[in-house]
C-alpha cells in the first residue's frame, strides 16, 4: 500500500447525517461512512502501518467546554470497555465536565456498547428507548453511542432510522476525538457520526480517571487478528497493535507508586503480545510478565488468553509465582476438535489438553477457568458431550458459558444451522449444572483454610460485611474493620458457597515499632 492510499484509509470519515426528521433511505450515506464487516477486507489490513502517538492535548478552542455540565457513561461488556470508559471520563474531566451517577442529572450521556452477542445489543436498544423520554424532556441533553456496536454498519443504520434522537455515534478508534465530536454535536442539529474505517493508532498519553485506587487495568495490546468464525471483535476492535513494553512498564510502576495493589493486563488476545513489535527481537508476553513481576505491586493478572499463542516461556515465567497470580483464564470454546476447526480456533482438543498438562506441571496450584459456546451451527449431541467431558478432564473451577449468537458479517453467520433453539438452551442448562457443581466443589476445598484477600470495600449485598478476592479470584465476604479496605489481609474460611466464600479476618499483627 502506498503512502497516498494509506492516508486515504486513515482519513476520518466524519460527517453529519441527513436531517434527522427526514425519512429518506440512508443506505447511500452509509457506504461513505463505513462498510459492513468483511473477512476478506479485514484480512488485508495487516500491512497497514501503526503509528504511536504521544501528542494528545485538549485544543484551546475546547477548553472549558464542560464547565457547568455533567457527564454520565454507561458501560456494557468486557474490561476493555470498562477501561475505555475510564479514558473517556478522563477526557470529559479535562474538558471541565463533572461526573454524575444519575442520568437525570447529566448533560451528556454516553452508552459504551458491546457487540459480542445479540442480547448485549438488545440491552442497548432497550436503554435507548428509555432515554428517549429523557431526551424529550431535556432537549439540550446530548446522547451518544460509542464502543463496539458503533463499529457495525447495521447498528449505525438502525440508530439513524429508528433512534434518530441520538446526537453522536463514534467508534472504538475515535475515543481521542471525543472533544471534537462533542463540539460538533453542540454546533449541529444533526447526528454526528464518526467511525474510522482504519483501525486506530496507539495513542499513549490519553487522560484517564480510574475507578478506584486498588485495582487498575492496563492495556497491553489492542485488536485481534485471530478471526474465530463466530466473533465480531476483529472487526470492531481492529488489527492487533501492541503497546511498547517501556510504556506498559512505566504505567504499572506509576500505579504501584500510587498504592494500587493489583493490575490486570488487558487485550483481546494477550498471548499475541509483541508479535507486531518488529524491532524487538521476539519480545513476547512471557518477557513482559518477567519484566513486570519485578515491580513492587502485589498482584498481576492478564486477560484474555488464546491457547494458540500460549508459549512455554510464558508458562515458565508464570511458574515463578510471586506477584504473578496462579489463576489462568483460558477460553476453550468447545471440547470437540471438529467444532474447534469450524470455529477456526486453530487447535485441537488434544492440543488444548496438552497445554493444560504443561501448565499444571509447571504450576501445580493453578486455578483454571474458561469460556464455552454451546449450540454452534450444526453442533451434534456427541460434540456437545465432548465439551462436557473436556470440562471434567481439565477440572475447570468455573466458566462463562454462552449460546452461540450469530453476528452479521462473520463467517459463522452464513452457516446453515440445524440445531433448534430449545436444544441449544438445553445444552446450556446441562453445561451450567456442571459448572455450578464444579464451582461448589472447588469452593469446598477452602473450608477452614486461611486465604489472602485483597479487600475492595463493603459487600454489594450487605454493607456490614467486607468483600474482596483471593489470588485465584474467589470472592470472599467477611466481617472486618474498614481500615482493611485496600489491603491484603488473611481470612479464615468458615463457610463455602457455590460462587463465594464467607470467613473471618484473622487479627492483623500490628507492626512493632523498633526504637
Ligand atoms: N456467540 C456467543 N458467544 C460468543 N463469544 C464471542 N462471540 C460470541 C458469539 N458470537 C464468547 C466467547 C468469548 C467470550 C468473550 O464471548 O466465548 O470467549
Ligand atoms: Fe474473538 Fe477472542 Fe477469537 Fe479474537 S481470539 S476472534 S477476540 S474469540
Amino acid at each position: 500500500m502506498n503512502e497516498e492510499q494509506r492516508l486515504e484509509n486513515q482519513q476520518v470519515e466524519s460527517t453529519n447525517s441527513p436531517d434527522k426528521k427526514s425519512t429518506e433511505d440512508y443506505s447511500k450515506y452509509f457506504d461513505k461512512v463505513m462498510t459492513a464487516p468483511s473477512l476478506k477486507d479485514a484480512k488485508q489490513r495487516g500491512k497497514e502501518e501503526v503509528k504511536y502517538q504521544n501528542d494528545f492535548a485538549i485544543s484551546e478552542e475546547f477548553r472549558g467546554m464542560g464547565e457547568g455540565r455533567k457527564f454520565y457513561i454507561r458501560t456494557y461488556g468486557c474490561q476493555m470497555n470498562e477501561h475505555d470508559t475510564e479514558v473517556m471520563a478522563g477526557i470529559f474531566m479535562a474538558l471541565g465536565y463533572e461526573p454524575t451517577e444519575s442520568v437525570e442529572d447529566a448533560n451528556v450521556i454516553l452508552l459504551n456498547t458491546c457487540a459480542v452477542r445479540e442480547n448485549a445489543e438488545n440491552k442497548v436498544f432497550g436503554e435507548l428507548g428509555h432515554l428517549k423520554v429523557l431526551k424529550l424532556e431535556k432537549p439540550d441533553l446530548l446522547l451518544g453511542v460509542c464502543g463496539c456496536m458503533s463499529q457495525e454498519e447495521s447498528v449505525v443504520n438502525k440508530i439513524l432510522k429508528t433512534y434518530n434522537f441520538v446526537d453522536m455515534i463514534f467508534g472504538t478508534h475515535n475515543i481521542h476525538r471525543l472533544p471534537n465530536i462533542l463540539h460538533d454535536a453542540y454546533m449541529s442539529k444533526e447526528m454526528v457520526v464518526e467511525v474510522w474505517s482504519k483501525e486506530g493508532d496507539v495513542i499513549e498519553n490519553l487522560p484517564k480517571v480510574r475507578r478506584g485506587k486498588i485495582k487498575g487495568w492496563v492495556n497491553i495490546m489492542y485488536g485481534c487478528d485471530k478471526f474465530c468464525t463466530y466473533c465480531i471483535v476483529p472487526y470492531t476492535r481492529g488489527k492487533e497493535r501492541s503497546r511498547r513494553p517501556e510504556e506498559i512498564i512505566q504505567e504499572v510502576r506509576h500505579l504501584a507508586a500510587q498504592g494500587f495493589q493489583e493490575v490486570t493486563l488487558l487485550g483481546q488476545n494477550v498471548n499475541a503480545y509483541g508479535k507486531d513489535l518488529e524491532d524487538l527481537f521476539n519480545y513476547r508476553l512471557g518477557d513482559l510478565m518477567d519484566d513486570l513481576r519485578k515491580i513492587d505491586i502485589p498482584r498481576i493478572r492478564f486477560t484474555t488468553s488464546h491457547p494458540r499463542d500460549f508459549d512455554d516461556h510464558l508458562i515458565e515465567v508464570l511458574a515463578k509465582g510471586g506477584n504473578l497470580m496462579n489463576h489462568i483464564h483460558l477460553p476453550v470454546q468447545s471440547g470437540s476438535t471438529e467444532v474447534l476447526k469450524i470455529m477456526a480456533r486453530k487447535y485441537t482438543r488434544e492440543q488444548y489438553l496438552e497445554l493444560i498438562r504443561k501448565i499444571k506441571a509447571a504450576i501445580p496450584d493453578v486455578s483454571l477457568t474458561t469460556d464455552i459456546i454451546v449450540g454452534y451451527p450444526n453442533e451434534t449431541d456427541e460434540q456437545f458431550e465432548e465439551t462436557l467431558s473436556l470440562y471434567k478432564e481439565v477440572g475447570f473451577e468455573t466458566a462463562y458459558t454462552f449460546i452461540y449468537s450469530p453476528r452479521e458479517g462473520t463467517p459463522a453467520a452464513e452457516m446453515q444451522d440445524n440445531v433448534p433453539m430449545n436444544v441449544k438452551k438445553d445444552r446450556l442448562q446441562r453445561l451450567n449444572s456442571l459448572v455450578n457443581e464444579s464451582s461448589a466443589e472447588a469452593m469446598k476445598k477452602y473450608q477452614d483454610q486461611i486465604v489472602e484477600v485483597l479487600v475492595e470495600g463493603e459487600s454489594k449485598n450487605n454493607p456490614d460485611v467486607l468483600a474482596g478476592y483471593t489470588s485465584k479470584s474467589k470472592l470472599v465476604n467477611f466481617k472486618g474493620p474498614n481500615s482493611a479496605i485496600g489491603k491484603i489481609v488473611k481470612v479464615k474460611i468458615t463457610q463455602t458457597k457455590t460462587w463465594s466464600l464467607n470467613g473471618e479476618m484473622i487479627e492483623q499483627q500490628e507492626p512493632v515499632e523498633v526504637k
